[in-house]
C-alpha cells in the first residue's frame, strides 16, 4: 500500500509553519510554548482577518512576523485568499495552521497547499461542523464531544481527520465548563499534530485519501 507523507518540509532541517487565527489565539499560544522553537520546528508567520485579535499580540511578543488580511481590502475572498497565499509562499511555509480562523478558505488556496493546511474543530467530526460547534453539541444532548484535528479540504470542516480525543459533557452542561474542558483538549492536540507531522509521522492512506494514520513516535514523547 502507497503510504505518503504529508507534507514534506520545504528545506530538510528546518519546519516553517505559519498559523492564521482570528480570535484570542489560545491555541497559537499552545503552539508557541510546545513546539515553536523545538525540533526544528519554527512559527515563521501569523496572520489574522481581524487587526484587533490578540492572536497578533502573541505572535509579535514572540518576535513572529505578523500581518492583516481584512475583507473590507479586498474585492472577494478568493482576491484576499491569493493575497494570503502569496505572502504565505514567500516565507516558504511547510504547514498551515487554522487556530481559531473564522473564515473558509477558497478552492485554489486549499488546492495550492493541498495537505499542508490542518484545523482544530471543537467537537468529533463529522458531528457538528460549522460555527458554534460547542453549543450545537450541547443542543443535541450529546454525552461526549470532543476535538478534532483534520486537514482541510474545500467543505466546512470536511478533511480527512487526523487526530480526535474525546470529552465528556460535564453534569452542568454549561457551555463555559465545556469550553473550559475542550479547549485544554485542544492546547495538547493541536501542538502535537504539528509535531507529528513535521517529524513526517503523518501519513496519508495511498488507497483511500480519507484514512490518515499517524505512526508512532520515535522520540518516545
Ligand atoms: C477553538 O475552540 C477552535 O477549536 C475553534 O476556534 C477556537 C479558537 O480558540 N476553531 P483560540 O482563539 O485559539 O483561543
Amino acid at each position: 500500500m502507497d503510504r505518503r507523507s504529508f507534507p514534506r518540509p520545504v528545506r530538510p532541517g528546518q519546519f516553517r509553519v505559519a498559523v492564521l487565527a482570528s480570535g484570542t489565539g489560545t491555541n497559537l499560544q499552545a503552539i508557541l510554548d510546545k513546539v515553536h522553537g523545538r525540533d526544528g520546528i519554527e512559527v515563521v508567520a501569523v496572520a489574522s482577518n481581524n487587526r484587533e485579535a490578540i492572536a497578533l499580540e502573541r505572535a509579535a511578543a514572540a518576535g513572529i512576523e505578523t500581518d492583516v488580511f481584512d475583507r473590507p481590502s479586498y474585492p472577494d475572498r478568493e482576491a484576499r485568499d491569493y493575497a494570503i497565499a502569496e505572502w504565505l509562499a514567500k516565507r516558504r511555509v511547510d504547514l498551515i495552521v487554522l487556530a481559531g480562523y473564522m473564515e473558509l478558505m477558497s478552492s485554489a488556496f486549499v488546492a495550492r497547499f493541498r495537505n499542508r493546511i490542518v484545523n482544530v474543530h471543537p467537537a468529533l467530526l463529522p458531528s457538528f461542523p460549522g460555527l458554534a460547534a460547542v453549543q450545537q453539541a450541547l443542543d443535541h444532548g450529546v454525552k461526549v464531544t470532543g476535538v478534532t484535528v483534520h486537514f482541510v479540504d474545500e467543505g466546512v470542516d470536511s478533511g480527512p481527520i487526523i487526530v480526535q480525543r474525546a470529552v465528556e459533557v460535564p453534569p452542568s452542561r454549561e457551555w463555559q465548563e465545556l469550553e473550559d474542558r475542550i479547549h485544554a483538549v485542544e492546547h495538547e492536540l493541536l501542538p502535537e499534530v504539528v509535531r507529528l507531522i513535521a517529524a513526517g509521522s503523518v501519513r496519508v492512506d495511498g488507497d483511500n485519501a480519507r484514512v490518515v494514520t499517524v505512526a508512532p513516535d520515535s522520540s518516545g514523547r
